[in-house]
């Protein structure tokens, strides 16, 4: 049996860890022990996916909570070593950019034990992205690199990365996404948002860079009060954001549109049947670009980089500069194409990553 720790914390890890636990127990070569460190907490930023994706229940859960990068970083490490030194692993295996990514990525390599990387090589190439420097440390500290995209693989030769250690897996997110298709089709959230199929755009924002200058901030809403009069606006918004705008102006000028659903962050298959009928999706999450190239629903994101090209250069991805005007540029060059978007599906972007994944960690390579 191969003695694995894997680790998740925050929202886009449970999409990530669900296939991997799955595919782990079922070719029963690996005894795992399911590590949270409780980065993300709240109902439906942490337990809802659990539900919502069959993940079991996590062995541990270091219920770090929120704190600065220091405080929380070195928080989940102080809490991750007495796990590890208890269960003694072959392996700790971390998945995705974030604090939790690192902070367990350090203290297995400290401790002697071999890690796994998964979603490793992506860079956007944006030191002030908190995520660019998780991404980068992990890999420089990784045995195994189980990376999705080829633009994953050129940066890691890049850096010198041996290459015996870098296998091209394609995108256990994607794994999730089929899995869980033609459940989310049973979702009633158009029903009960009184939503038609391709008569909204959805929206998720949470990068600092977007959401904690509230000038900088402004100027997306700026854009959001001009689509909205054309065509509906869905916002599930995540606490970073909502914290930030508590109490301040543009709070009340969210309020005010009339052609605009705020909403609490909702559930995976909610927000699956949210992104599949939208008629565009804005954000800047990492995942949501991957998951709307598989969908060929048309992404707007909202940032000036990408670490996931990929789905610009064949999927459904444009980038939008922080402006107000340049997002209403790309909003009616979306809108006048009337694309469909049905671009290409990346290499083994095909719901079998996790299968690979296990098969090479089973093969003893690394
Ligand atoms: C984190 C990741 C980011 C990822 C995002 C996914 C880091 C550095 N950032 O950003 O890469 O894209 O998760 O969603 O790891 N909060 C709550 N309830 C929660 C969780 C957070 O209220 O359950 C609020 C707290 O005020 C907290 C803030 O959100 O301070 C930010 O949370 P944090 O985990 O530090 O970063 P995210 O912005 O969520
Ligand atoms: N998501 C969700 N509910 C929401 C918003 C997003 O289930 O209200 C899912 C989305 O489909 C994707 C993941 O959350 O699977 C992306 O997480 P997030 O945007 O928080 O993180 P990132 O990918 O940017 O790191």
């Amino acid at each position: 049996m191969i003695k694995i720790i894997c680790v998740c914390g925050t929202r886009p890890n449970f999409m990530k860890i669900a296939p991997i636990m799955r595919v782990f127990e079922a070719t029963g070569n690996f005894e795992t022990l399911l590590v949270h460190t409780g980065q993300h907490y709240d109902e439906n930023m942490s337990r809802l996916f659990f539900d919502d994706l069959g993940i079991p229940r996590p062995d541990i859960n270091l219920e770090v909570g929120s704190a600065s990068h220091a405080a929380q970083t070195g928080e989940i490490m102080k809490r991750f070593e007495p796990v590890v030194l208890d269960f003694k692993p072959d392996y700790v295996l971390v998945v995705g950019d974030v604090n939790s990514t690192i902070a367990c990525g350090l203290v297995a390599v400290k401790l002697g034990v071999k890690l796994i990387h998964v979603e490793a090589g992506l860079r956007s190439f944006d030191w002030t992205m908190p995520e660019e420097i998780n991404r980068i440390l992990t890999d420089r500290i990784s045995d195994l690199l189980f990376v999705t995209e080829q633009s994953g693989v050129d940066n890691l030769a890049k850096e010198g990365v041996d290459s015996d250690k870098v296998h091209l897996v394609g995108n256990v997110m994607i794994d999730t996404l089929m899995a869980n298709r033609e459940r989310a089709k049973k979702s009633d959230i158009l029903s009960r948002l009184e939503l038609k199929e391709k008569g909204y755009a959805a929206i998720t924002l949470h990068r600092p860079s977007n959401v904690d200058d509230l000038d900088k901030f402004a100027e997306i809403i700026t854009a959001f009060e001009e689509i909205q009069k054309e065509i509906k606006l869905v916002f599930p918004m995540h606490p970073r954001t909502r914290n930030n705008i508590s109490g301040s102006e543009l709070e009340k000028r969210i309020e005010a549109m009339s052609n605009f659903i705020l909403l609490e962050p909702v559930g995976y298959l909610d927000f699956l049947c949210l992104m599949s009928n939208a008629a565009l999706v804005m954000t800047d999450s990492g995942g949501i670009q991957e998951e709307t190239t598989i969908l060929g629903v048309p992404c707007m994101t909202l940032r000036e980089n990408t670490e996931r090209p990929v789905t610009i250069t064949e999927g459904t991805n444009h980038l939008a500069h922080i402006t107000t005007k340049d997002i209403l540029k790309n909003y009616r060059e979306i809108r006048d194409s009337g694309q469909d978007n049905a671009g290409g599906i990346p290499k083994f972007w095909d719901g079998k990553a996790a299968e690979r994944i296990a098969r090479t960690i089973a093969r003893g390579v690394g």
